[in-house]
């Protein structure tokens, strides 16, 4: 591959996702990308650079893109923020709704499902709380792979013992052949749609609690604060967001600060900027690519 065959696609992957792409994580195109070319009869990672970067074929461009995305995830990540979500945020939020008694959750790179079916589990615990309450948790991903994967519910051995403590394994789910499955009543409390954070945001709507974690970490500075600046615009003043643990406001946005002591949690400031486009995203697409 030429450094501008490079260039190219490092171009296009920052375009459709926000995912920065250096030349130190080179190796990552090999090991992602070929299968893609053989997918495709391709004869190898070059060939498929070569006919990306001419942008000519958006099913192509897409497949790259979703090749390209990190979906690392587990159950309960990092713990604390569950820990937060259980005993701060939802007190909070099941006195200042009590009138309405309706919630939205937005969890906005849900991956392969674990982190919001563990907000849904978190939830289900403490059921009697929100008894007469809608609820409604909202799981987007730019990749429809790892959404697929999420609507099914069905994990291996190996992913449900990353983070979920055996309790709620056999409460929750039901062991079918070597896989676990997720408690279909409980998968139904989130609705999935596929959603590009560099899109523009109002037809989602509004979320109350938004949980954007470990994805921010792929983009630059200037896409981070537009996207937070986007998310901030779908919250009310009082709503809360949770970012992954690498991940922080500072410096990044005014539109939040850190809740004190609350590590990983932020509230709005009520300096969100006038509505603006992501730097150098692509236009939204109408339509998904088809598969
Ligand atoms: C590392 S996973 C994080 C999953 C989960 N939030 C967690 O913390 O465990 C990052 C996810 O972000 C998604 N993603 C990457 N770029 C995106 C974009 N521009 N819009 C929406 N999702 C994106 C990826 O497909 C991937 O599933």
């Amino acid at each position: 591959m030429t450094p501008q065959e490079f260039d190219g696609i490092a171009q296009i992957l920052k375009k459709e996702s926000g995912l920065i792409l250096t030349r130190d994580k080179a190796y990552l195109l090999e090991s992602r990308l070929v299968p893609v070319a053989r997918q495709r009869g391709l004869s190898g990672l070059d060939e498929l650079v070569r006919q990306v970067v001419t942008g000519k074929d958006a099913k192509l461009t897409f497949d790259v893109v979703e090749a390209m995305t990190t979906n690392e995830t587990f159950f309960f990540r990092d713990t604390k923020p569950f820990d937060q979500y259980r005993d701060v945020v939802m007190p909070k939020m099941l006195q200042s709704r009590a009138a309405k008694k309706s919630l939205r959750i937005w969890c906005a790179a849900a991956s392969t499902g674990q982190e919001p079916y563990s907000l849904v589990i978190v939830l289900n615990e403490m059921k009697a709380k929100w008894a007469g309450w809608k609820i409604e948790i909202v799981g987007t991903d730019l990749s429809l792979e790892v959404l697929e994967k999420a609507k099914a519910g069905i994990y291996s051995q190996f992913e449900v013992q990353r983070g979920l403590p055996i309790t709620l394994l056999v409460k929750y789910f039901t062991q079918v052949g070597e896989n676990w499955v997720f408690d279909p009543a409980m998968r139904a409390m989130v609705n999935y749609r596929q959603f590009n954070l560099l899109s523009p945001m109002t037809a989602l709507g509004q979320f109350d609690i938004v949980f954007c974690r470990n994805v921010l970490i792929y983009f630059d500075q200037e896409t981070k604060g537009k996207v937070l600046d986007n998310i901030s615009r779908q919250m009310p003043t009082d709503g809360l967001l949770f970012l992954g643990g690498a991940e922080t406001v500072i410096g990044v946005t005014s539109a939040f600060s850190p809740v004190d002591g609350q590590r990983g949690l932020y509230r709005q400031s009520g300096v969100a900027k006038p509505g603006a486009p992501v730097p150098g995203a692509a236009p939204p697409r109408p339509a998904v690519p088809p598969r």
